[in-house]
């Protein structure tokens, strides 16, 4: 089992996901952030801590092509532990349908 980072982040990207892991298993692409499932510890305590509600245990099946696109980007993207400000229309984009089709991009983040 491990925690995975759903649709709601692309584009919201509040990071404050980031600040409460106890195990650093983040990694950031240019506009959401996934979580190693290898190195994730099932503590749980980042899923309340989404304002976007992005966060999930990987248990419902529905997940599973989060749980892929996770494990995916986790090994290329680079490791973030630092909380930076969040794009400023992410309250807009907050809850917009479909947003792996429309916005995900593949391009990594800058990491810490
Ligand atoms: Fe980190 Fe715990 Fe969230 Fe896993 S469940 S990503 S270990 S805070
Ligand atoms: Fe994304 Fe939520 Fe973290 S929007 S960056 S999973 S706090």
């Amino acid at each position: 089992m491990t925690y995975v980072v759903t649709d709601n982040c692309i584009k919201c990207k509040y990071m404050d996901c980031v600040v409460v892991c106890p195990v650093d298993c983040f990694y950031e692409g240019e506009n959401m952030l996934v979580i190693h499932p290898d190195e994730c510890i099932d503590c749980g305590v980042c899923e309340p801590e989404c304002p976007a509600e992005a966060i999930f245990p990987d248990t419902a099946a529905r997940l599973a092509p989060w749980l892929a696109l996770n494990a995916e980007y986790a090994a290329t993207w680079p490791n973030i532990t630092v909380k930076r400000a969040p794009p400023p229309d992410a309250a807009d984009l907050d809850g917009v349908p479909d947003k792996r089709q429309r916005y995900f991009s593949p391009l990594p983040g800058d990491g810490d």
